[in-house]
């Protein structure tokens, strides 16, 4: 089934009875069994990001489940990638990132509202099949740097063509995300960088074919809620059993270094500047990456409104180059997580979190679980 096809079943239906009778035309495609069965799908890990915890989900797992017994309401608010919401699909989620391409990533994983995989599958095909020989904002930009001309190219008509389905009605709302992270996870997977945007190769491989997959998306808790705020913001208006928190550990800026999914999710198209093309960022700066982060952590900790607190930290305080030094002392964060509770520390070694080229040894992740008073 072509996406033509879909739109004029749509189109006839809708201007015959209206909105009820569209979403039986989306249940009817949904059974298209055939066109779901013949697709490559990717999961929820299968991107690089800095600091994400896949690697140690068991871990961060069996502390939970042994230390907070059972509950309902799982929050995970520097959730980056969404690897630690994912291990508790079985709860309420409430799941938060100050990055717009993140929020949009949860919206695809844990968002409520219904979607057409039909329609979506028709649309990746119909990009996969797709060759762009004019050029848009991201060729114009972003040529011969993180992708080629020619992957520019695509990226930039897919993204557009996105927004355009979408205007028109064509796509709702899940859809839409589910189209971007699609693109977005494609994007990942072909970037000529080691792994973030700060900088691309000078002469890494650009040929790489720009191949958009289907998100293999769990069934998901219709009570869910997926924010896009600063987190000091929004614990002042949410509560949940337990609150997982992951924040950034030292001065390096997630909006530095993801500025370009950043920029292609938001799609706004803005100026970009530099030798990494980098588009304005200071409304996504975090305080967590800075001398601030002790002051904003207190303040986190004390509005909290949960049964346990619970957080990743490294024990990299002294151990890395300045950059990759933790803004949080052990001391400080044991004086506020026990103003609010009862603190017991759990630890497993894990690689460190740098990605320059010292080698620290003896470094490990440590979980701080707070029953709150
Ligand atoms: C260490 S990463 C989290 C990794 C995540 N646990 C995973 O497994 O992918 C920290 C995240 O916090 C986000 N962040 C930083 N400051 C924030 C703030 N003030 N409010 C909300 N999110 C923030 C960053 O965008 C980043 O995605």
């Amino acid at each position: 089934m072509s996406v033509q096809s879909l739109e004029r079943q749509k189109n006839i239906r809708i201007k015959s009875a209206g909105a009820k009778t569209y979403s039986s035309t989306l249940r009817l495609i949904v059974d298209n069994k055939e066109l779901v069965d013949n697709v490559d799908y990717f999961s929820i890990n299968n991107r690089r990001y800095l600091g994400n915890k896949y690697k140690l989900n068991q871990f961060i797992k069996s502390v939970i489940d042994k230390e907070c017994g059972n509950f309902r309401t799982f929050a995970d608010l520097f959730a980056g990638t969404g690897a630690v919401a994912s291990i508790f699909q079985d709860k309420h989620l409430i799941v938060n990132d100050i990055l717009y391409s993140n929020y949009v990533c949860h919206q695809t994983w844990f968002g409520t509202e219904d979607y057409s995989l039909s329609k979506v599958i028709c649309y990746i095909n119909k990009y996969n099949e797709s060759s762009v020989s004019s050029d848009n904002y991201m060729s114009k930009n972003y040529a011969d740097t993180y992708f080629s001309k020619k992957n520019c190219r695509k990226i930039g008509y897919i993204r557009e063509d996105i927004e355009k389905q979408f205007k028109n009605g064509l796509l709702n709302q899940r859809e839409k995300y589910i189209l971007i992270t699609s693109l977005l996870y494609a994007m990942d997977k072909i970037a000529n960088t080691c792994g973030h945007y700060d900088a691309y190769r000078k002469n890494g491989d650009l040929d790489k074919k720009l191949e958009l997959l289907v998100p293999q998306i769990e069934a998901t808790n219709y009570q869910n809620e997926i924010y896009n705020e600063d987190i000091n913001n929004l614990v002042k208006v949410i509560s949940a059993d337990v609150v997982y928190l992951d924040p950034p550990y030292n001065s390096r800026q997630y909006c530095d270094a993801y500025h370009l999914l950043e920029n292609v999710a938001c799609w706004k198209k803005p100026e970009v500047i530099g030798v990494a093309k980098k588009m304005d960022r200071a409304s996504l700066k975090s305080e967590y990456c800075t001398i601030n982060a002790t002051e904003a952590f207190r303040d986190l900790i004390s509005n909290i409104k949960a049964k346990y607190i619970v957080l990743s930290y490294n024990n990299m305080a002294e151990k890395g180059n300045d950059r990759s030094n933790a803004k949080l002392s052990d001391i400080d964060i044991m004086n506020i997580l026990e103003a609010k509770g009862i603190v017991k520390i759990f630890s497993q070694d894990y690689k460190a979190f740098s990605t320059g080229k010292s080698n620290i040894e003896e470094n490990a992740e440590r979980l701080f679980v707070c029953k709150c008073f």
